[in-house]
Formats: structure tokens, sequence, C-alpha cells
């Protein structure tokens, strides 16, 4: 089992600070990257219009032209009855589905126009049921836009999913390997036990937190171990930021993990960047070169 997945959430198609040099970025990123897998935890519009929806399906429409897509909405996409047409263009918001040796299992975080997430008894006992059949060999990934664990440097906590423990308990229980979410706009990795809990940030806009810069994830995943790289969408820089080992033990596989930096400490830039960076991020407002001078 060997798979390249890439993890993106936060989009926001509508959005007053979606950068269309942004999604041709990370179009063309994913493209050279040649990935197994494509997840979208979430976030696909603005406000869930319909014309929002439009484009972010013609979006998907050209991943699903560079590998398999997993969607699920966010709580933006549930807005003004948003939804509906998540069913209609994009598909079930609930789903389990198979990738070689791995099975993705979709949640549906999201509630009409309230920015706090829930799963739902309905969606547990599915979840747990499910679970329950993966053959033992198989990897588990579980996706859903909002955030369990808190996030660093996202200011006073909030939205976190309302039945957190309860779905907790049942990722660890029925040991899920990775948990794949996004919302906050800030990019975070964090283990616990044996499941890997890593959240996007936002790839396409602006909408990012302090020094934050717009951004996604890649996973290398096979038998011995997962790497996670958190990749910039300005620029395509890559930084590895964890580590998993997995090793077979009597009482199953045991995950090793290691952490290099705090994803959401990492910045796109080990030198100055290009004047072409500089005169983009002015345009949007934001001189991270000036941030860059600061530190
Ligand atoms: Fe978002
Ligand atoms: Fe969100």
């Amino acid at each position: 089992m060997e798979a390249k997945i890439i993890h993106i959430s936060d989009v926001h198609f509508g959005d007053p600070t979606f950068s269309d040099n942004l999604k041709f970025n990370i179009l063309s990123q994913i493209q050279d990257n040649n990935p197994d897998m494509i997840i979208f935890a979430g976030d696909l519009t603005y406000n869930g219009h319909l014309n929002e929806y439009d484009n972010a399906n013609e979006f998907i429409d050209e991943l699903k032209s560079i590998a398999e897509v997993h969607v699920v909405p966010g709580n933006h996409d549930a807005r003004n009855v948003g939804l509906v047409h998540f069913e209609n263009l994009i598909g079930k918001p609930i789903f389990k589905r198979k990738s070689g040796k791995i099975v993705i299992l979709g949640l549906d975080s999201a509630r009409e126009d309230i920015n706090d997430g829930n799963i739902g008894p309905f969606q547990l006992q599915w979840l747990k049921s499910e679970l329950e059949k993966v053959p033992k060999n198989f990897g588990k990934i579980v996706v859903l836009h909002h955030h369990l664990i808190p996030i660093p440097q996202t200011g006073r906590e909030r939205n976190i999913l309302l039945d957190c423990g309860d779905l907790l308990q049942i990722l660890q229980d029925h040991h899920v390997d990775l948990v794949l979410g996004g919302h906050k706009h800030v990019p975070n990795v964090v283990t616990l036990e044996n499941m890997a809990i890593i959240n996007s940030g936002t790839a396409t806009t602006r909408r990012v937190r302090g020094n934050g810069h717009p951004c996604y994830s890649e996973l290398i995943l096979n038998e011995e171990e997962l790497n996670a790289y958190i990749v910039f969408t300005e620029n395509g820089a890559k930084k590895l930021v964890a580590k998993y080992i997995f090793e077979e033990t009597d009482k199953g596989v045991k995950m090793h993990s290691h952490k290099y930096e705090a994803a959401y400490r990492i910045r796109p830039y080990n030198q100055f960047p290009s004047f072409q960076d500089i005169i983009a991020q002015i345009i949007c407002g934001k001189s991270h070169f000036i941030n860059l001078l600061k530190n």
C-alpha cells in the first residue's frame, strides 16, 4: 500500500479574499505532484450560493482530471440551504469509499446557518458500524470539516465539534489512522495515541490568521510510514511537518511520531520572496514581506 494524498480545505469560492492566482497555483502544483487521491475537507463556498457551488464544481472537475476526489461539506457550504446544491452538484456529504487498501469515510459536520459543527447520533452509529467492517490490514481515513482538538494560534476557541468526545472515542476504539479536516484556516498536526489528526489551512484565500499563509497538506503513506508535508500555495514551497513510523506489535500497529516543527509556525520563504510574490501580496492588501523583515 502506497498512496500520495493531497488534503485541501477552505477554498471558499465567493469569498472577497479568494484569489484566482492561488487557484491557478494549486491546480498546477497538484497536477505536477501527480497524487493518487485528493481529499477536500469542506468550505468549498463562502455563503453556500449556487453560483459559488458552480465555480467549486468546475474546480472539483479539474481536480478529478488529476486523481480521485473525496469531498465533505463545511459550515459555509451549509449557509442559505446550500447543502441542497452540495448534494446536487458535488455528491453525498456522508460516504464510505475504498481506494486500494485504504477506506475513506466522509462525515457531514456542517449544520444550517451556524458555524458550530456536530456529527449527531445517526452518523456516529453509522461510522461505528462501517468501521467494524473494515478489514484489519486496511488503512482508515476519516474526513470531516470541523476540528476535533483545539488548534494553536487560532485565538479564542470556538466551533469545536459539539460531540467531539463521542466521535474521538469511536475513532480511537476502531484504530482510525488519519483524521483530516480544515475550518480554522491554520494548518495543524497532532497525534493522539496511534491516530494523526491533520487540519489543513485555507488553500486559496487570504483569510489567514496572524502571520499565516495560504496552504494545504501532502501526505505520503505506505505500510512503514506516513510523512506529512505542508505546501504553500503562493510558491509551492513544501516542508515536512511530521513523520510517523508504524511498528507491528502483539497488540496491533503502534505509531511512533516525530514532529519537525509546529505547522502553524512554518513560513513559506527560506529567503526573501520574489519580486512577483511581493507585488501579489501588496495587491492582496497584505505584505508578508514586511512581516518577514519584522521576524
Ligand atoms: Fe473556512
Ligand atoms: Fe469552516
